[in-house]
């Protein structure tokens, strides 16, 4: 099959892109290098050492004789995006390409606005482009189970069946996001369901849990193709950042109480959800919601997971709560349904002592690249402008190896939580000659 991967160059889209090439589709990636230009913004780095995409397509192709062509692009740029559908003329499109940070969306109103004309732009032109260029093609389109935020009911996928004054029909899902970029998501999920009802087009709205891992079987071939590992306080994933803490000695930051409830996946399911959901495209005139993943744990239990695992390996870890930086319910029901992959034979990789361990160890094999000041909060949901300070960069410890039971440094340091908690409070009022941290313009991000 012919399948275009827009955000090939990030997280998902990498390891997406490998998959289906190493399944014989014909694969082609569009990047702008966007994710790229974020860490540089943030003054973060994944914590794996990713090489630049054409290297990595070059060690691709030369492992196995494949070959991924390559777009350089911006998904809000039209005029690009509209001939890139006509050149490639792909049967599926997988859409990645967007700002995937809540706390980046958080920031302060550019980076809402930044976040939300990215991401609806993007979606927007793509719908248009295919209806003006390739109306077969099925889109499919990366959501998040974020937009459904926690309701005191079970989560459907997609659609509730609702009885009303005597009366009965099937609607979409009630939706409550938790953040700017979850809204656009919402927002993009509306637009296609409209496209879908007034043009026929064909779409799939993946909405995804957290992905967890890095190794999939392509990306383990080689060094030269490995994948990010973000654990930074915007970008970073809890489970990355509890690994690294885990491993640095430092006590695992669970915001407030810790009982926030998500869904979860691996990224080796990320993969094959985005195959099925090609291989079975939906009908013409169709907006399906499948929810992507597999478990779900509170943030607490994750903590305990990886505190575990990490003491079977011979790390002394702690766990510490800090002050909620996010507005979202610290305890509540979770029941969300994710049985429609499974129907289509997704086989799922849960959650094990062995895939934790991996991850660990990934946090120690590159624990010189560990930056312990970029995991403190910084971003506060209740403020409408966020400062964020640059932190003197703190590397892990040397001699991890050797010190396995480093244990938690005394108070005042980043990490405490009453230094976080306090901060959480007052970073406006303090930080007024601080370096403050605005998105560029970044190329054609306002175009369409
Ligand atoms: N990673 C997760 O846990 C997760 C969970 C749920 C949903 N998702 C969704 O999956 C998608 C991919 O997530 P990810 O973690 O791989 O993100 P990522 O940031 O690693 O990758 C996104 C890629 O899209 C590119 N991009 C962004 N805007 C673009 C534009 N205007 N034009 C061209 N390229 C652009 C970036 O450069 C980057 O390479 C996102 O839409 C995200 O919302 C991710």
């Amino acid at each position: 099959m012919k399948i275009g991967v827009l955000g090939g160059d990030g997280y998902c889209g990498w390891a997406t892109a490998l998959y289906l090439s190493a399944r014989g589709h014909s694969v082609s990636i569009v990047d702008n290098f966007l994710r790229r230009q974020w860490d540089h913004e943030l003054g973060v780095q994944t914590l794996t050492p990713i090489q630049p995409l054409s290297d990595r397509l070059k060690v691709w192709h030369g492992l196995t004789a494949k070959q991924i062509e390559l777009f350089v692009g911006d998904v809000t740029d039209y005029e690009f995006l509209s001939s890139y559908l006509q050149t490639f003329e792909p049967e599926a499109v997988v859409h990645f390409a967007e700002q995937r940070s809540a706390p980046y969306s958080m920031i302060d109103r550019k980076h809402a606005v930044f976040t939300q004309v990215n991401n609806l732009v993007g979606t927007l032109n793509l719908l248009f482009a295919i209806r003006e260029f390739n109306p077969q093609c099925h889109l499919v389109k990366l959501g998040t189970m974020g937009e459904y935020g926690t309701p005191n009911i079970d989560i459907e996928e997609g659609y509730l069946t609702v009885e009303h004054n005597g009366r009965r029909d099937v609607l979409p899902y009630p939706k409550q996001p938790g953040s700017f970029y979850h809204l656009s998501k919402v927002h993009d999920s509306h637009n296609i369901m409209f496209t879908c009802r007034a043009w026929g087009l064909r779409a799939t709205d993946l909405n995804q849990g957290v992905v967890f891992g890095t190794m999939t079987d392509e990306v383990a071939l080689d060094e030269g193709l490995i994948n990010r590992f973000d654990y930074d306080e915007v970008f970073g994933t809890v489970l990355n950042r509890f690994c690294v803490q885990a491993v640095t000695g430092k006590p695992l930051t669970v915001y407030g109480k810790g009982g926030q409830t998500r869904g979860f996946l691996d990224i080796r399911d990320t993969v094959r959800c985005v195959e099925i959901a090609c291989l079975n495209p939906a009908l013409e005139g169709e907006f399906r919601v499948f929810n992507q993943f597999t478990e779900q744990f509170s943030v607490l239990e994750l903590a305990h997971l990886v505190k575990t695992a990490a003491e079977k390996l011979g790390f002394g870890v702690e766990i510490s709560h800090l002050a909620d930086p996010r507005v979202e319910a610290e305890e509540h029901y979770y029941n969300a349904k994710h049985s429609k992959l499974i129907e289509l034979g997704l086989e799922p990789h849960l959650l094990s002592d062995s895939l934790l361990d991996s991850l660990i160890n990934i946090a120690v094999k590159y624990r010189d690249r560990i930056d312990l000041s970029s995991m403190a909060p910084q971003i506060n949901w209740r403020k409408p402008r966020n400062e964020r300070r640059p932190q003197p960069a703190q590397t892990a410890p040397l001699g991890l190896s050797e010190e396995p039971f480093a244990r938690p440094e005394g108070l005042g340091e980043w990490s405490d939580p009453r230094w976080v908690a306090e901060d959480c409070e007052t970073a406006g009022a303090q930080s007024n000659t601080r370096p403050r941290s605005v998105p560029r313009a970044f190329p054609g991000s306002a175009r369409g």
